[in-house]
């Protein structure tokens, strides 16, 4: 079996423009039995600041390249090419299906990441309670997680995510277990968080719409191996509303126009 790579996900040393890139990236996942090419020759480079969706069928690599941005990487995988990104860049990852602790309150799971750092008691105290005033869950520092509904407990792993200040966002499937209702509303908060904090975000989903609600880009992965199909870009306003673009006919037209583009694609994926 093959070695784990180590230091091909890099920090560049020359300034970039980007916030992220991709050269030429393939993950391979080695086992015992099997040999799984989940990623072929992927390259694409971020913007500070921008907000792109990746979408894609289930098993097409969009947690696998999350990893791979976020540089994680371990026994029985290997990652052919290059993930660049600036030096001291700060990552906040939530990961797919990712939990808060249950024996843990509000307050304790929110802070966790300040605690890593060696933050003193106080300011992550202060600075946990701010966040939660902020995102309407004062009152409930010292509930538990089964105590929140599901929202409320994405919410808190947002802001757990968001409280030490990314400068890249990874989002995998935040929203899927959600209500429409609440999805929507997260979906604004999303967009709010964007607007005010200039930070970049990579959200993978499974629904179009909410990529197009949120997005200033949507990338298309195909299966087997997974590899970047086709690029759509979203020109709709950064202060756009997830709450009313769905009725405003750019966005109807687009979403005719992209699902048309997406279906083909997938006809092709699905033929292979
Ligand atoms: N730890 C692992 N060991 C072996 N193979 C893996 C591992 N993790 C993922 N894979 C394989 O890599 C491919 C991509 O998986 P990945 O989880 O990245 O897909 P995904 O697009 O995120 O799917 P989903 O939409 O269902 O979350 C799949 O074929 C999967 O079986
Ligand atoms: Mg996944």
């Amino acid at each position: 079996m093959p070695q784990l790579e180590i230091g091909l996900n890099r920090e560049s040393n020359s300034p970039s423009p980007y916030a992220l890139e991709a050269q030429h990236v393939s993950i391979t996942y080695w086992s015992k039995h099997k040999r799984v090419e989940a990623l072929k020759d992927i390259s694409f480079a971020v913007k500070p600041g921008e907000f792109l969706s990746l979408i894609g069928p289930s098993g097409c690599g969009k947690s696998t390249l999350l990893n791979a941005l976020a540089g994680i990487s371990r026994a029985g995988v290997e990652l052919d090419g290059e993930i660049r990104r600036p030096r001291h860049q700060v990552l906040g990852y939530l990961f797919q299906k990712q939990t808060l602790l249950p024996w843990r309150t509000v307050l304790e799971n929110m802070v966790a990441p300040l605690e890593i750092r060696g933050v003193p008691k106080i300011e992550r105290r202060n600075k946990g309670l701010e966040l939660l005033a902020k995102y309407g869950l004062q009152g409930f520092e010292h509930s538990y997680p089964s105590e929140l509904s599901g929202g409320m407990q994405q919410r808190v792993l947002l802001i757990r995510t968001l409280i030490y200040q990314p400068d890249v966002v990874l989002l995998d499937e935040p929203l899927s277990s959600l209500d429409a209702q609440t999805r929507v509303l997260l979906q604004d908060e999303f967009l709010r968080i964007w607007r005010d904090t200039g930070c970049t975000f990579i959200l993978v989903t499974h629904d179009l719409e909410e990529a197009i609600v949120l997005s200033q880009r949507v990338f298309l992965l195909g299966v087997r191996p997974g590899r970047l199909v086709r690029e759509f870009s979203i020109p709709l306003p950064s202060d756009r509303s997830a709450l009313t673009i769905r009725t405003d006919p750019k966005f109807q037209n687009l979403q005719r126009e992209i699902w048309q583009d997406l279906f083909q694609s997938l006809v092709g994926i699905y033929a292979q």
